[in-house]
C-alpha cells in the first residue's frame, strides 16, 4: 500500500518551499523506503529552489541524511528492515566505464529508485540528488543506503550524506592533502570545515581557512584551521602565498564555487600544486584563465563531486573515527529544527548563522 508522509517541496524557481502530502510507493525491485531520522540543510537544497541545479520542479528536497531501513522490494540482499543507515547519491552501478576501469568512485550511471514519489494529485516530484530526505519517509535504490554503526547519532551521522564527505574528500580523496602539506580552503561553511578538519586527520600542518565571515573563520578554528584569511580585508591569494612561505598552498579547495574564488584558488597553489573545486557554481558562470598560467604553474585544477568518495568504503570508515572522537561531526550541527522550519533554515544559512541546520523526524 502507498504511504501517506509529510515532506519539504520546492514547486518553482525562488519561491518558498513548504511541506505538502507526499505519496510513497511500496519498494519495487532493487528499491528500498527509509524512515528518515535526521536530514541537513545544504546548500545545493537552496540551489535546487532557486533553479540553479535544474527545472525539473517539483523537487522533494533534502538529501544529507540517516534513518531505518523499513522495507525493500525484490532482490534486495544488501539491506534489510531495521539496518541503519546513511543515504549516499552515489549508488555505483559496477558496469559502466569508470565503474570497469576500478574507479567506481567517478561511477557515470549512478542509481537511482525507478519509481516515482508524487504529490497526492499524482504530479511526479523530483527528489533531491535522487534522495528527498527532507520526508518522514523516502524512496531510494537500496545501493543508496549504506549501513554504519547505529551507535552514531542520525544528526551527525546523516552529515556525512553530503556536505561532510563532500568537503572532507574534497581534501582528502581529491586534493589528496596528506602529512606536512599545506592547504587553504576557501569558504569555510559545512563543506569548507568538512575539509579542514579531513586536512587535520590526514595530518596537514599548514591549514588555511579563508571567509568573508569572521564568525566563520572562528568556527573554523574547532575543525583544525591553523591560520586564518578575511576575504573582506585582504588580498586573498597574497595573504596565503605570505603564509606558505611565499609559495602558495600544495592543495587548495574552493568551497564557494564562483569565478572569483576558482580563480583564488588557481593562483594561490604552489607550483604543481592541486585546486579543488567542490563548491557548485551556477550555469551562467564562466572563467578566463592565461594558457600560460595553466601551462606553467603546472600540477592539475580538479572538480569533486562528493569528495570523489564511496560510501561503502569511506562512511563506515568515517563513522568509527567520529565515535572515537577524532571526526568532530557534532560540532557541524548548529541546530535541530523541525520539517516546517526549512525556508527558515535557508535564510539562516544566508545570512551565515549556522553551519548546518539539521531537521530531525
Ligand atoms: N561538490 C559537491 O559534491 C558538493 C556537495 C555539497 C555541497 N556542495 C557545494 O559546496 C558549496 C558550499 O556549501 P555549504 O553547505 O558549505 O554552504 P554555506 O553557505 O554554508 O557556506 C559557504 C561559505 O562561503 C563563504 N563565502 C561566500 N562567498 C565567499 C567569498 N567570495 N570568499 C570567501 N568566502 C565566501 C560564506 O561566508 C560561507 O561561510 C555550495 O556551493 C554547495 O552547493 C558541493
Ligand atoms: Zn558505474
Ligand atoms: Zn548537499
Amino acid at each position: 500500500m502507498p504511504q501517506k508522509v509529510r515532506g519539504v517541496v520546492a514547486h518553482s524557481k525562488g519561491q518558498p518551499v513548504s511541506v505538502e502530502t507526499i505519496v510513497i510507493p511500496d519498494p519495487g525491485p532493487g528499491e528500498a523506503v527509509v524512515k528518515v531520522q535526521a536530514c541537513g540543510v545544504c546548500h545545493t537544497d537552496l540551489h535546487y529552489r532557486e533553479g540553479g541545479i535544474n527545472d525539473e520542479f517539483p523537487f522533494l528536497l533534502g538529501h544529507e541524511a540517516a534513518g531505518v531501513v523499513e522495507a525493500v522490494g525484490e532482490g534486495v540482499t544488501d539491506v534489510e528492515p531495521g539496518d541503519y543507515v546513511i543515504l549516499n547519491w552515489r549508488a555505483v552501478c559496477g558496469q559502466c566505464r569508470a565503474c570497469k576501469k576500478g574507479k567506481p568512485w567517478y561511477c557515470f550511471n549512478t542509481h537511482n529508485a525507478a519509481q516515482k514519489m508524487t504529490l497526492e494529485d499524482g504530479t511526479e516530484l523530483t527528489p533531491a540528488l535522487g534522495i528527498g530526505a527532507f520526508a518522514e519517509k523516502t524512496l531510494v535504490h537500496a545501493g543508496q543506503c549504506t549501513k554504519v554503526n547505529p551507535a552514531a547519532r542520525p544528526q551527525a551521522a546523516g552529515l556525512l550524506g553530503c556536505g561532510v564527505m563532500a568537503g572532507l574528500g574534497a581534501a582528502v580523496n581529491t586534493g589528496q592533502v596528506g602529512r606536512g602539506d599545506s592547504i587553504a580552503v576557501i569558504g569555510c561553511g559545512g563543506v569548507g570545515d568538512a575539509a579542514i578538519a579531513g586536512a587535520t586527520l590526514a595530518g596537514a600542518t599548514t591549514i588555511i581557512a579563508v571567509d568573508m565571515d569572521p564568525k566563520k573563520l572562528e568556527w573554523a578554528k574547532e575543525f583544525g584551521a591553523t591560520h586564518t584569511i578575511n576575504a573582506h580585508e585582504t588580498d586573498v591569494v597574497e595573504a596565503i602565498r605570505e603564509l606558505t612561505g611565499g609559495h602558495g598552498a600544495d592543495v587548495v579547495v574552493d568551497a564557494v564555487g564562483r569565478p572569483e574564488t576558482f580563480r583564488q584558488a588557481f593562483d594561490a597553489r604552489d607550483l604543481a600544486g592541486t585546486a579543488v573545486l567542490v563548491g557548485v557554481p551556477t550555469p551562467d558562470m564562466t572563467v578566463e584563465l592565461p594558457l600560460i598560467e595553466v601551462f606553467g604553474h603546472g600540477g592539475a585544477t580538479k572538480s569533486s563531486w562528493y569528495g570523489d568518495c564511496l560510501p561503502s568504503r569511506d562512511f563506515p570508515a568515517l563513522i568509527d573515527l567520529y565515535l572515537q572522537g577524532r571526526l568532530p561531526l557534532d560540532k557541524f550541527v548548529s541546530e535541530e529544527i523541525s520539517i516546517d522550519a526549512v525556508e527558515e533554515a535557508f535564510h539562516r544559512m544566508e545570512r551565515g548563522e549556522v553551519l548546518r541546520s539539521v531537521v530531525v523526524l
